[in-house]
């Protein structure tokens, strides 16, 4: 195998964060800290900080470096209208589908933040793009929507380093939302992000303190074969 031609490497080892272990620490620490976030304070978030969480997203993996990830910025007031009567509907129905005690706690879960969060996105992967010459994603096309989410992780930890708080959003009837939004056909909903300043910053998942459901702390499910 031929060497690659060195373009961008690193000149000597101080100038990466690699191998460091306070890095590591603080890494560990920006994982356990991150939350899903549903409850926002109302003051906005300013336009620079918005614009590095989503630049953030480029620098995450993609399938064949395709970079499918396209956003919608919510902001038109009927707009936003629309997707939080997308969702409050969408929720009733999801209610539905549960009984008894499991239907108390759910009815009073807070699952989204759209009537408060500042900043609201709905996001997209782009099926049909050509970049990346279907590398990898012609055996598997669903690899394009996973590097849509692999970017939207990359975001939400951008955020929380920065004291921002997301919240993903995925209960909406996906085929109204997208004909409300007028999206193309190749761009396949992933789900809407609600950012902003947290109410608070908590280490327990939320649905955890609804007593809903417990994170899994004994960790992975590894099988060998
Ligand atoms: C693909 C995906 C979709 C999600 N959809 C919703 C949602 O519609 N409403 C909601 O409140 N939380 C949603 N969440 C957040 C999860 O409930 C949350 O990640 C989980 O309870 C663990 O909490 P934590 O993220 O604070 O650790 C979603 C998370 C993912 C990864």
């Amino acid at each position: 195998m031929t060497a690659l031609p060195a373009t961008n490497t690193v000149a000597n080892k101080e100038e990466t964060a690699v191998p460091n272990p306070a890095f590591v620490e603080q890494l560990e620490e920006l994982f356990r800290q991150r939350r899903d976030v549903r409850r926002f304070q109302s003051e906005p978030v300013e336009e620079n900080l918005v614009a590095k969480i989503l630049a953030s997203s480029c620098t995450a993996p993609s399938v064949g470096l395709s970079q499918p990830t396209r956003f919608l910025r919510l902001q038109n007031e009927a707009v936003r209208r629309d997707v939080l009567a997308n969702f409050e509907t969408a929720n009733a129905e999801a209610l539905q589908g549960y009984e008894g005690d499991r239907a108390k706690l759910y009815a009073n879960l807070k699952l989204a933040g759209l009537r408060e969060a500042p900043v609201q996105i709905a996001v997209f992967c782009d099926t049909g793009t050509k970049k990346g010459a279907g590398l990898g994603s012609r055996t598997m096309p669903e690899a394009l929507v996973y590097s849509t989410v692999c970017s939207v992780m990359t975001m939400w930890l951008n955020a929380t380093a920065r004291g921002l708080g997301l919240g993903w959003i995925s209960i909406f009837d996906v085929e109204r939302l997208t004909a409300d939004l007028k999206t193309a056909d190749e761009w396949t909903f992933v789900g809407c992000l609600c950012i902003g300043w947290p109410e608070e910053y908590h280490l327990d998942p939320e649905l955890e303190r609804a007593g809903w459901e417990t994170r899994d702390r004994k960790g992975p499910i590894v099988e060998v074969r």
